[in-house]
């Protein structure tokens, strides 16, 4: 990393005096390159940013905070970059200061008798498990952005991921924050209470607000037991009805065992066995869906495998399924999520497509999927669905790649909105919401109000300006202007 030279402006001396020369860069520089701070990770937008500036911690950050309040400069708060609903990038303004989290890094503490691990925002997802691994435990928020995604980043979005439905969402895994506000004073809120009535809860209000109501500089998350054994299966289904009973009677059978619960479909696959052959998909050719299953044991391998065994007997006797495997062993499993997690950059290979992170009743998924299926073909010729995601929360990625040898930009150009309006409102007829795990960043700033609650909107609007008067941290986000 470069020195940037010396500052033009008053803010960029003193922001260089907090967190060091080093650690403020901006474009005067013509050797430094902040491209990987302004551009997101879909290449979808492109901004500029006024400097980046990387504290080293929290009295740092709250410092940053006060000399960006004094000189009415916003501030986009930063983690790995990897959100894809464009909301951690500045706007091309050239005006906002990107906060990147990633120096601090630290794991602070384990209370293995309290069960929770305290960590700085920067501190990579991969990071935080492999530290509770080594302490004897699991953290068990996983997504396919955890070799580079941050738990601040996780939190500020609120993230899921593919064990939600066993252990819930990044909020349900946190029990205190330590925040930085909008004033820059420091909120210590690391308690690692799991009951604490004295008031609203702040911390539910941080979660999910992507860095529009405060900086989070470290949390204090659940541990849990390491299962005794886990096992995971791929499974061939006929239909997405077929997938939804799979998973009630997976329920019924594995209880709390059931940590993972993931549906793709033909094509999604297909991308996969296209760009990344080596990797085997198994059983993807013959059969519109196929699902993921994982068992989480506290018993022992034998117990685990002839539960899971049962199971998929019945799910085969029953018609849930047509075909199915299970892995043998660490390798063979870790071989199956890997094609899972997988689809995302299969689907980025492949070309330009639109995006949707929505969720719906688990029960009314298999009428929405065949009824906007039908409108989308109708009203896109040759529109190709790459449909997966956690079928076991009622999260769908719904998404829609050009026709095949279609210009990717001209496809976005006609047809983005329009789709993301058929798609919406599908969406709010079957009840669901148009954000489930990833936010609303810039992307879906202006369809919020088209889908959101008004009264709820007014309430988070008069938050907003509570907590943010000045309109300092990450504006334009979520809410708009
Ligand atoms: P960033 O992208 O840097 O920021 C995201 C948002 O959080 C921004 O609004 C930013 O301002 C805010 N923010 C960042 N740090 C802080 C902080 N310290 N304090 C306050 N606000 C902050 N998401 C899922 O939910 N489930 C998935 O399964 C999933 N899989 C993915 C797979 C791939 C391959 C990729 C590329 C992404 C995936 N994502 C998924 C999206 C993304 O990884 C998550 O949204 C993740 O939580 C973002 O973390 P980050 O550190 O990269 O945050
Ligand atoms: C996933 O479940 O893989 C992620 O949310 C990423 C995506 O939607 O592409
Ligand atoms: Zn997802």
């Amino acid at each position: 990393m470069t020195t940037s030279p010396q500052p033009s402006t008053p803010l960029i001396t003193e922001l260089r005096q907090i967190c060091g020369s080093a650690n403020v860069l901006t474009h005067e520089d013509p050797a430094t390159d902040l491209s990987p701070w302004e551009q997101d990770w879909r290449k979808r937008v492109k901004g500029r940013a006024l400097a980046v500036v990387r504290p080293g911690n929290t009295s740092e950050v709250a410092a940053v905070v006060k000399a960006c309040a004094a000189a009415n400069t916003p501030i986009v708060p930063q983690g790995g970059n990897t959100g894809l609903v464009v909301g951690g990038v500045p706007n091309g303004s050239g005006t906002q200061i990107v906060l990147s989290m990633t120096r601090m890094n630290a794991v602070r503490a384990i209370d293995p008798a309290n069960l929770t691990i305290t960590v700085e925002a920067g501190c990579v997802l991969q990071n935080l498990q492999a530290a509770a691994e080594a302490a004897g435990f699991l953290f068990p928020l996983s997504l396919g952005a955890e070799g580079s995604c941050t738990i601040g980043g996780n939190l500020g979005t609120n993230a899921g991921g593919t064990q939600v439905v066993r252990y819930g969402n990044t909020r349900e895994l946190c029990l205190g924050l330590e925040v930085v506000n909008a004033q820059g004073d420091i909120w210590h809120g690391l308690s690692g209470l799991r009951k604490d009535n004295t008031g609203y809860d702040l911390r539910n209000l941080m979660i999910g607000s992507e860095g529009t109501l405060g900086i989070i500089t470290a949390a204090t998350m659940k541990l849990y037991p390491q299962p005794a054994a886990q096992l995971t299966a791929w499974a061939a289904v006929p239909s997405m009805e077929a997938a939804v009973q799979l998973l009630g009677l997976a329920h019924q059978r594995l209880g709390p065992g059931l940590t993972g619960f993931e549906v793709m479909n033909q094509f999604a696959l297909g991308l996969v066995d296209k760009h990344y052959p080596q990797l085997r998909v198994p059983l993807w050719q013959g059969t519109p869906w196929c699902v993921l299953l994982e068992n989480s044991d506290s018993e022992n391998e034998q117990h685990a495998r002839s539960q899971f065994e049962a199971l998929l007997e019945a799910a085969l006797e029953q018609g849930y399924a047509s075909d199915a495997v299970v892995a043998e062993n660490l390798t063979q499993a870790k071989g199956l999520w890997h094609i899972r997690e997988s689809i995302t950059m299969a689907q980025a290979q492949e070309g330009l497509n639109i995006k949707h992170d929505i969720s719906i009743p688990v029960s009314r998924i298999p009428a929405f999927v065949a009824e906007t299926d039908a409108l989308l073909a109708r009203e896109v010729p040759g529109v190709r669905m790459v449909d997966f995601g956690h079928l076991g929360d009622g999260n769908l990625h719904y998404n829609v790649q050009a026709p095949e040898g279609a210009d990717g930009q001209a496809f976005l150009r006609e047809f983005e909105d329009k789709v993301n309006t058929w798609v919406f409102d599908q969406v709010k007829r079957f009840g669901g919401s148009i954000s489930a795990e990833h936010g609303v960043g810039e992307q879906k700033v202006n369809k919020l109000p088209l889908y959101k609650d008004p009264t709820a909107l007014a309430m988070m609007r008069a938050v907003k300006k509570a907590l943010d008067p000045q309109n300092l941290l990450n504006p334009g986000r979520v809410l708009g202007k």
